[in-house]
C-alpha cells in the first residue's frame, strides 16, 4: 500500500486577509499569496490550507459565501487562482482550501429566492421554523422556536416578515444554515466540489462540519444564564453528518486524490474523531480537534500572575489524541492555533523567556505523530496585539457582543474590551510581519487591519538572516521532518509518552518497530516551565546506550546531553531501542 501523501505534508495556514497586499488597496489577496510563495519554500512546508476567497459580502470574512464558483474581488480573478495552483504546484506545495458546507451568505441567490416565500423552490434549502407565541400580560408574543444561542452572540434563529418563519443561523444572522435535509442541497455541493477539484485544488479543510445535521427542534434543558442556551449538542456531531460525508465521499471526493481535514468543533471526542477519520469508514483523513486550545492558567490567574500553560493538562490531552487516533490507525492533524485562536506566542509561550520558549513549543509539537499546520507569523513568533478601541475589532462575533452587552445592556466599554481582548479571533488576524517597514511590508496602503506594535522586531525578514531566529528553528524541524534519516520515524513512529505525572516535563518517544543497526527512536523532551530541570535521560530510560544517542535538535546549542534542563530547553534525542 502507498502512503498517502498528506502523511509526508506540512501545512500552513494563510489567512489571506492579512497576508500579503499584492495591488495595495490594503487588502492581502490571490496575488500576495503567490509573491510569497518563494519564502514558503524557503521555509520548507509543502501544503497551504488558504482561508475562504470566494465571493462574499465578507460579514465573517468570507466564511459567508455568495458565490462558490467564484473569487472575491477584493482577492482577485480566478485566472489568479490558477496562476496561485501553478506556482504552488511548480514548488512542490499542494493547496487546500476552505470547503464552506454548513452555511451560504444570506446574499447567496439560493437565499434570496428562500425568503420569497414558502412555495420557492429554494425555501428548502434552508432550516425555516413557525415561531411561537407566548401570552405575557394578555398580549401574544411572538418566540423564536427554540431557546439555542448562537455561536456569535443572541438567538441561533432570525425572523423574516414575508414567510412568517424563522430560519436557522449558528454563527451571525447574515450566514444562513443549510438544511441538509434536502437532498437538493448536497446536489449542489456535488457540483461545487467537482468544480474545485478539476480546477486543481488537493483537498479542503471542511469548515464546521460537526454541524452540519442539527437535533429536534426542542428547547435545551442545560442551566445557563441568559435567554439563549449555548447548547452546541443540539448541532454538533450528530450520527446524521456522517451520512452526508459519506455521500459526499461516493459522488465526489472519492474520484480524486484529495486531502480531507475537517474541523470537528469543541465537544468532539477521540471516539468522534474515529468516527470521521477511520480509513475504512471513507469520511474524512484527520481532524481539527479543539481540546489543547485554552490550557492556561488565564482564567484563573492572580494579576501579578504569570501566564503558565497548565503542563499536566496539556500532555494529558495531547497524549489522549495521540494515543487514541494512533491505536486504531487513523490520523491526526496538529496545530498550536489558526484564525480562530490567540497567538500561541501570548497564550502558551513566556514574554521572559520568549526565544526559548516559543521554541520549545514548536519542538514538542511537531515532532508527534500527525500532519502540522502552522498558521501563518507563528513561525516568527506574531503576538496578540493591544486593542485600543472597539475599532480595533474586526471580529463579527465580537461586533454582536458589543451591541448585546455594551449597546444594549450598558456595559462599560473599557471593561468590554478588556474582557474579550484575550479571547478574540482578532488576535490571530492581525497583518503579517514582514519586514520593519511601514505597514510591517504587508501593503504601502493603509491595511483594512492592525499591526502589532512589536512589527519592528518580530518580522520575516529580520528572523530570516538571523540564525537563532524562531523562524530558522522552525526551518530545521521541517527539514528534521521531511528530509532526514529520521523522516520516517516522525511519520511513522509509534508515540508514547514516558513520565506522564512530571509536572515540569513533557517528554515522549517516536519509535519504529525496524530490525536493523539504524536509530529507531527519537526521545523527544521539552520543559515546559521556567524552572530548571534535574533529569537524566537513563534514569528514566534504562536501556538506553549512551555513546549511540545522538542530538537531533536543541534550542539552546547543546553538544551533550545535559543533566539538567534549562528554562524551557528542548532537545530531540536519536538512539536505538
Ligand atoms: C469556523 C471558522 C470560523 C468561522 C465559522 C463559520 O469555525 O474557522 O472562522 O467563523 O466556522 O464558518
Ligand atoms: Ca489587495
Amino acid at each position: 500500500m502507498s502512503t498517502k501523501w498528506w502523511k509526508d505534508s506540512i501545512g500552513y495556514q494563510i489567512y489571506i486577509r492579512s497576508f500579503k497586499d499584492s495591488n495595495n488597496d490594503g487588502i492581502g489577496d490571490i496575488k500576495g499569496i503567490t509573491n510569497k510563495l518563494d519564502y514558503l519554500h524557503f521555509l520548507g512546508i509543502n501544503l497551504i490550507w488558504i482561508c475562504p476567497f470566494y465571493k462574499s459580502p465578507m460579514d465573517d470574512n468570507g466564511y459567508d459565501v455568495s458565490d462558490f464558483f467564484s473569487v472575491s474581488e477584493d482577492y482577485g480573478t480566478l485566472e489568479d487562482m490558477k496562476e496561485l495552483l501553478n506556482e504552488a504546484h511548480k514548488r512542490g506545495i499542494k493547496v487546500i482550501i476552505d470547503l464552506i458546507l454548513n452555511q451560504t451568505s444570506d446574499e447567496h441567490w439560493w437565499f434570496k429566492e428562500a425568503k420569497k416565500s414558502k412555495n420557492n423552490p429554494y425555501h428548502d434549502y434552508y432550516i425555516w421554523k413557525d415561531p411561537r407565541y407566548i401570552n405575557v400580560d394578555g398580549k401574544r408574543i411572538r418566540k423564536e422556536p427554540t431557546n439555542w444561542a448562537s455561536f456569535f452572540g443572541g438567538s441561533c434563529w432570525e425572523y423574516v416578515e414575508e414567510v412568517d418563519q424563522y430560519y436557522m443561523k449558528i454563527f451571525s444572522k447574515k450566514m444562513p444554515d443549510l438544511n441538509y435535509e434536502n437532498s437538493r442541497v448536497i446536489d449542489e455541493f456535488v457540483k461545487i466540489i467537482d468544480f474545485w477539484c478539476s480546477f486543481g485544488v488537493d483537498g479542503f479543510r471542511l469548515d464546521a462540519i460537526a454541524h452540519l445535521a442539527k437535533s429536534e427542534f426542542r428547547d435545551s434543558l442545560i442551566e445557563a444564564d441568559g435567554e439563549y442556551k449555548p447548547d452546541w449538542s443540539k448541532f454538533s456531531n450528530l450520527d446524521k453528518v456522517h451520512t452526508y460525508l459519506k455521500e459526499f465521499n461516493r459522488r465526489v471526493f472519492s474520484k480524486y486524490d484529495l486531502l480531507l481535514v475537517g474541523e470537528v468543533g469543541g465537544n468532539a471526542t477521540v471516539k468522534d474523531a474515529l468516527l470521521y477519520t477511520l480509513p475504512s469508514r471513507r469520511e474524512l483523513n484527520m481532524v481539527f480537534n479543539f481540546d489543547h486550545n485554552w490550557c492556561n492558567n488565564k482564567w484563573e490567574k492572580a494579576p501579578d500572575e504569570k501566564m503558565r500553560i497548565k503542563v499536566l493538562d496539556l500532555k494529558k490531552i495531547f497524549n489522549k489524541w495521540e494515543t487514541g487516533l494512533q491505536g486504531a490507525r487513523s490520523w491526526n492533524a496538529l496545530y498550536w492555533l489558526n484564525h480562530d485562536q490567540p497567538r500561541v506566542a501570548s497564550h502558551y509561550a513566556d514574554m521572559q523567556y520568549f526565544e526559548k520558549s516559543t521554541k520549545v513549543l514548536a519542538l514538542v509539537l511537531y515532532f508527534m505523530w500527525g500532519t502540522p499546520f502552522i498558521y501563518n507569523g507563528e513561525e516568527i513568533g506574531m503576538t496578540n496585539p493591544t486593542f485600543k478601541s472597539i475599532d480595533d475589532f474586526k471580529d463579527v462575533s465580537v461586533k454582536n457582543c458589543y451591541q448585546i452587552e455594551v449597546v444594549e445592556n450598558k456595559k462599560d466599554s473599557k471593561k468590554f474590551i478588556e474582557d474579550v481582548s484575550y479571547s478574540t479571533r482578532d488576535n490571530a488576524r492581525t497583518i503579517m510581519q514582514w519586514d520593519d517597514s511601514e505597514n510591517g511590508g504587508f501593503s504601502i496602503c493603509k491595511p483594512w487591519n492592525i499591526i502589532c506594535d512589536n512589527y519592528k522586531e518580530i518580522n520575516v525578514e529580520r528572523e530570516m538572516y538571523d540564525k537563532k531566529s524562531l523562524l530558522n528553528f522552525y526551518r530545521k524541524i521541517i527539514k528534521i521532518r521531511l528530509e532526514s534519516e529520521y523522516k520516517n520515524i516522525i511519520r511513522d513512529g509509534i508515540y508514547e509518552q514516558i513520565e506522564s505525572e512530571d509536572e515540569n516535563l513533557y517528554i515522549y518517544i517516536r519509535k519504529l518497530k525496524i530490525q536493523s543497526k539504524k536509530n529507531n527512536t527519537l526521545i523527544v523532551i521539552g520543559n515546559l516551565t521556567d524552572k530548571v530541570v534535574d533529569f537524566k535521560i537513563d534514569s528514566i530510560l534504562t536501556n538506553i546506550d549512551l555513546n549511540n544517542t545522538k542530538i537531533v535538535l536543541s534550542n539552546y546549542d547543546r553538544r551533550a546531553i545535559p543533566e539538567q534542563l534549562k528554562e524551557y530547553e528542548g532537545i530531540v534525542l536519536a538512539t536505538r531501542l
